[in-house]
This record gives structure tokens, sequence and C-alpha cells, in this order.
């Protein structure tokens, strides 16, 4: 299970969610590896595809502040379904993430809905590690 204070970044940032045009707020909060915690909400635009999600942002923090692995994530989203990754999100936390990444689903008020790993949700995944020299040898 996640810490709570991990679920709070989460909820918070959600409550800080530009989303005018959807209206579905999401918030993200990300562990790095020297235990910092990282948050970020989804930003809309009125250009629709320019857009960003909560865990993109979340991402981003934690790379300005020098961090370069994940190792929890937690999701704040609404609505009855627990909310994961989207697509390029999934593909993001690959590139900070281990196979074994936890990513908890969390409800408005913090309660988990659903756990899942990062090849849970992304499965046979491409990498950095495809790109190293030995791998391309
Ligand atoms: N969204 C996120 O921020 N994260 C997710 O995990 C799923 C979707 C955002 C993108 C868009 O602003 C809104 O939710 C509706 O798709």
């Amino acid at each position: 299970m996640p810490s709570q204070e991990l679920i709070e970044a989460a909820i918070s940032a959600r409550r800080r969610a530009h989303a005018p045009y959807s209206k579905f707020l999401v918030g993200a909060a990300v562990r790095d590896a020297e235990g910092r915690i990282h948050a970020g909400c989804n930003v809309e635009n009125a250009a629709y595809p320019e857009g960003i999600c909560a865990e993109t942002a979340a991402l981003a923090a934690m790379v300005l502040a020098g961090g370069r692995e994940v190792v929890e994530v937690v999701v704040a989203g609404g609505g009855a379904a627990p909310v994961t990754p989207c697509g390029g999100c999934r593909q993001r936390l690959r590139e900070f993430g281990r196979d074994g990444l936890a990513i908890h689903s969390v409800d408005p008020e913090g309660r988990v809905m659903a756990s899942h790993t990062l090849t849970e949700l992304l499965p046979h995944a491409f990498g950095p590690d495809h790109l190293s020299r030995k791998a391309g040898a």
C-alpha cells in the first residue's frame, strides 16, 4: 500500500488540475529513489491535443529536481473506475521505472481502488535498455 504522504500529494495535486474542457481532474505523485515526492496535475489547453496528463507533469517535476528513478506512483482520479495512466504516460513511466514499479489508483478521498505493476500495464515494453550499445551490437 502507498504511504499516506504519497496519496495526499496526489489528491492535493488533483485539486489544482486545470481541466475546464473534460472536467476530469487528475493528480499524480511519484516517489523517487531518494525518497522525495513530486506531484503533478493535468493541464488542459483550448487547443485540445496540447494538454498534458498529471503523470507527465509529475515526472517533469521529478526530473527538474534531479530525480531519475521512480519507485512508486499514485494516480488520483474521479469516476467509478480506477484511473490508470494513459498509454503515453505508461511509456514515460517506463523511462524512469523498473518492471515491478507499483502504480496505485486512488479515488478523490484517497481510497486505493487498484494497484498494478508497470509490467502489467505495459507488457513487453520498449525502454532505455534497448538503446544500449550492447543490446544494439
Ligand atoms: N488524464 C490524466 O491526467 N491522467 C490519466 O491517467 C488519464 C487522463 C487527463 C487527460 C485529460 O486532461 C483528462 O484526464 C481527460 O482525459
